[in-house]
């Protein structure tokens, strides 16, 4: 527990019922309270089912005694009122002022009174992980954004974060690129030969594509762009300087589109394939050593236990070529060897398209049978679904190419300037232009992280940038629409005074409020940041009920005050909901 920590009204009714029910079943100490909201009451539990039942004794009774000992003195707070409904059901209502108490104290904590339940767990995240050479593409917006707002989520919540950006900065297509670039010196494609503020992406990416037609038509080309591999390998200098020369010039192109998106990877947190080559061999030598590596018709190869083909034969890793090479999944043994024994993580995860599961299904086992995986390590495929385009098919231009994440974006934000513009407003072109972007880029994200994560889903713009449903517009402007209430107010105190009864719309939104710390802390156990966007969408809505019901500004002063409590804790718990989702919350828009 952090010294800024409020516990839940949730929790600590938990707390009183399983206290009740130690005292009422001493044989069954321990059990689980099973509190959860309800429409009858603030809260129900119907632990008393399950447990008369184990103790041969009937519910209704149970529940009888559990109400007796909860009347007791002294051992129901916050519980205000209990009573049974049908077979045994608790209802629990909560007091006002308890209510009221929770308001205002997380409005004093700096972090909401959110507890740390991630606390000092080093988690080591793998996302985004483009491709040096290659523009970013649709099919690197959900690693990405996804990624992403577990790094946030995680890293408030406690946990010591390393990002770690997988970059696909190595391997023969480099041999190709390099040899070509050689060969067709006129080629631009570096910053100094480009117009100013123009990425170089584009070019390698056009180049790349020539020298791979040249590789598959011309057997001479083959030849030399192989050699020029090996010397990569070998560390060639001027081969190596060349190759180094793209990954500046690519990962300067994806610092853009971090930039613009908001995320967190830094320059440093790139720890690409190129990282891990020369702890290749040692992975290789360790596995061949305990007998997990064997050989296969010259290459070598872990065959694994758990997984069978469609052929009934156990599927297979490649850990060395036949020609001595070593691929994808050689890099990967190495990513978990590595983040376990150097970085000494705890938590692993690898933020990838769920496409790959079985690749990492096959390396999850290897490493746990090379001893690097242990059980007091966690380690996950955060798998995610495919982005679909209007006919619900992987995305595709007309033309049948991948989608560029640049022209996504610029799609959504063109988007969202007309939706705002549309709407009555007083802003500068200027004003306009920049919450276009934030609206934009935050549709975007917040209609990838609101899919459940598993789940394909269409790349519906009209749908994003709505102001109505669940949209990160809709919450964007329910944050703005309280900003303007609390301007208008222009009284920063909120004194709250818990004596006062609260208005069912005020509970309803104060009880949503007090369950945010809840669902971050599931969020970081079952990492699906839907539940936050869920979460936040109704806390919006609640709020719009509120604000229908209760006059704010308008009010007297007691309970004038205590409903600019509810806005300011509404606009910092949708704010800090945003942020953790790495979505901008502007104050007007
Ligand atoms: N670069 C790969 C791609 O674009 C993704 C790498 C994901 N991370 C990993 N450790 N395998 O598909």
């Amino acid at each position: 527990m952090n010294e800024h920590e409020v516990r839940s009204l949730i929790s600590q009714v938990e707390t009183a019922v399983s206290g009740a029910i130690d005292q009422a079943l001493p044989a069954l100490t321990g059990a689980d309270s099973v509190v959860r909201r309800s429409e009858h009451a603030d809260f129900q539990s119907n632990a008393a089912l399950a447990l008369a039942k184990r103790a041969r004794i009937k519910p209704a009774d149970l529940a009888t005694t559990v109400i007796e000992v909860l009347r007791a003195d002294g051992n129901n707070a916050p519980v205000a009122e209990v009573s049974v409904s049908g077979p045994g059901f608790l209802n629990l209502t909560v007091a006002d002022a308890a209510i009221w108490g929770q308001v205002a104290a997380r409005l004093a904590s700096p972090r909401l009174g959110i507890g740390t339940s991630e606390q000092g767990r080093r988690t080591v995240i793998d996302y985004s992980a483009p491709n040096i050479a290659k523009e970013m593409h649709v099919g690197h917006l959900r690693t990405t954004i996804i990624g992403d707002a577990l790094a946030r989520l995680l890293g408030f919540l406690g946990a010591e974060v390393i990002r770690q950006n997988h970059v696909g900065d190595w391997g023969t297509q480099f041999g190709m690129l390099i040899q070509y670039l050689d060969e067709h010196a006129d080629a631009a494609w570096h910053h100094d030969q480009l117009a100013p503020g123009t990425s170089t992406v584009p070019a390698l990416d056009g180049l790349y594509r020539a020298a791979r037609k040249e590789f598959d038509a011309d057997p001479t080309f083959t030849d030399r762009a192989r050699a020029r591999v090996v010397a990569l390998q070998a560390g060639d200098e001027v081969t190596v300087a060349r190759w180094r020369d793209i990954v500046t010039e690519s990962e300067f192109a994806f610092r853009e589109v971090y930039d613009r998106l908001g995320v967190l990877l830094e320059p440093e947190d790139s720890a690409g394939e190129s990282f891990y080559n020369d702890r290749l061999s040692d992975v290789v030598a360790e596995l061949t050593a305990a007998g997990i590596a064997v050989e296969s018709d010259g290459a070598l190869v872990v065959y694994s236990q758990e997984v069978t083909g469609p052929d009934g034969n156990p599927v297979t890793l490649m850990v060395r070529k036949k020609d001595g090479g070593y691929g994808y999944d050689t890099t990967d043994l190495a990513t978990i060897r590595y983040r376990i024994r150097d970085l000494k993580a705890d938590r692993l995860l690898y933020v990838v398209d769920s496409r790959q599961a079985l690749h990492f299904r096959l390396i999850f086992e290897a490493a746990r049978r090379a001893g690097w995986l242990t059980d007091d390590i966690d380690i996950t495929h955060v798998a995610f679904g495919t982005v679909l385009g209007p006919d619900g098919r992987p995305f595709k231009t007309r033309s049948g190419d991948t989608v560029k994440l640049v022209d996504l974006l610029d799609a959504a934000v063109d988007k969202a300037r007309a939706t705002v513009a549309e709407k009555d407003h007083d802003l500068t072109n200027d004003e306009l232009s920049q919450i276009a972007e934030q609206a934009g880029i935050g549709a975007v994200k917040y209609a990838d992280l609101s899919t459940s994560r598993t789940k394909d889903y269409v790349f519906d713009v009209d749908r994003m940038v709505s102001f109505a449903g669940n949209t990160g517009v809709y919450l964007q402007y329910a944050h703005t629409r309280i900003c303007s209430i609390l301007r208008k107010a222009d009284d920063t105190s909120a004194e709250v005074d818990p004596t006062l009864p609260l208005h069912p719309a005020e509970r309803a939104l104060a009880l949503e409020l007090d369950t945010f710390g809840e669902v971050l802390a599931e969020v970081g156990r079952l990492l699906e940041p839907h539940r936050l966007c869920g979460h936040l969408y109704e806390l919006a809505k609640a709020f719009t009920d509120f604000y229908e019901a209760c006059p704010v500004l308008s009010a007297d002063a007691p309970a004038r005050a205590n409903r600019l409590a509810l806005c300011h804790l509404a606009a910092r718990t949708l704010r800090q909901g945003l942020n953790l989702l790495g979505i901008a919350a502007p104050e007007r828009m």
